[in-house]
């Protein structure tokens, strides 16, 4: 009901209108190696059984999480954390999930918008989980920035991402901040299943980072970026208590392999109000149906299976 009722009112979409001159988008920021992650878990570490995974025989889809990887080089990442620094008077309050947020960031940024269709960086996501992946068709969930700060008055809570699963399976969240830069801000997540998340709700957000089965994503530097199959692990940020913390979050989605997201039509409907909604679902299951068609429409490469991460 608490959902309906926030779907009926059309959300502001940005608070104020963009006009910052970006740099160009290129292939060449698009970081091909890097570190190896100090987190790769596997969906049989988080709990999950084999017949509950979407992967096919041609096409293992195991991958629960890994990181902190690099997408970009240096260069582009700090192209990225300028972006949206000039992005943030656009961003939205809310008290849904994720209170201080900007959706559909690449209707306002060119440069996130090439980045999102640029093959190199595609290549790049796909090898790291395994399956091929393309942005996902719900356009206003794809990209969006998550804005961490102390809260300015008492009455206000400082921004946070309470428990919660994304509605896409292939998220890639990079941080635009150096952990040096705040405290708290941490992204932690429930290793284990979430129907022994949902058991023990209470007791496990009640501890937060101190629960035995509640751990921290390593993000240190700016462009640190952890794969998670958001739909299938619980996560959350605790709040930061000085300073900023800034993370971008790319959704992709694999058109191989049909029906496979966890999106229900009523997890985005608050957030974009219930006609965008409406028509955000048509193009999903047109896009699941007919993928080749949807990369057409939007300028998407399609790219060849990736080789073993
Ligand atoms: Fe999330």
């Amino acid at each position: 009901m608490d959902r309906l009722k926030r779907s009926l009112h059309v959300p502001a979409r940005t608070a104020s209108p963009y006009r910052f001159t970006e740099p160009r988008w290129r292939s060449a920021l698009v970081a091909h190696s890097g570190p190896a992650p100090a987190v790769t878990a596997a969906m049989s570490d988080f709990g999950y059984r084999t017949d509950e995974l979407h992967g096919r025989a041609n096409l293992p889809d195991d991958l629960a999480m890994t990181g902190p990887v690099q997408l970009l080089t240096p260069e582009g990442a700090g192209f990225l954390r300028e972006i949206v620094h000039a992005l943030k008077p656009c961003a939205v309050h809310n008290d849904y999930v994720v209170s201080h947020r900007l959706r559909g960031v690449e209707a306002l940024s060119p440069f996130v918008h090439d980045m999102v269709r640029d093959s190199s960086f595609l290549r790049r996501a796909s090898h790291l989980v395994g399956v091929p992946l393309v942005p996902h068709p719900i356009r206003d969930a794809g990209v969006q920035i998550n804005y961490y700060e102390p809260s300015r008055t008492t009455v206000q809570a400082a921004p946070v991402a309470k428990w919660h699963r994304d509605g896409m399976n292939y998220v890639f969240t990079m941080t635009l901040s150096d952990h040096g830069e705040h405290e708290g801000g941490d992204y932690i997540y429930y290793r284990g299943h979430p129907d022994a998340f949902d058991r023990s709700r209470e007791e496990i957000t009640a501890a937060g980072p101190d629960h035995p089965h509640v751990r921290t994503a390593p993000f240190q530097h700016v462009g640190d970026t952890m794969f998670t199959r958001g739909s299938r692990v619980y996560h959350a940020v605790t709040p930061v208590t000085r300073g900023h913390r800034t993370t971008l979050a790319v959704s992709l989605f694999c058109p191989l392999l049909g029906d496979q997201d966890e999106n229900r039509f009523w997890h985005s409907a608050p957030d974009d109000g219930l006609l965008r909604t409406v028509s955000n679902w048509r193009a999903l299951r047109q896009a699941v149906r007919r993928p080749a068609t949807y990369c057409r429409r939007e300028s998407i490469p399609i790219l060849p299976m990736p080789r073993t991460r």
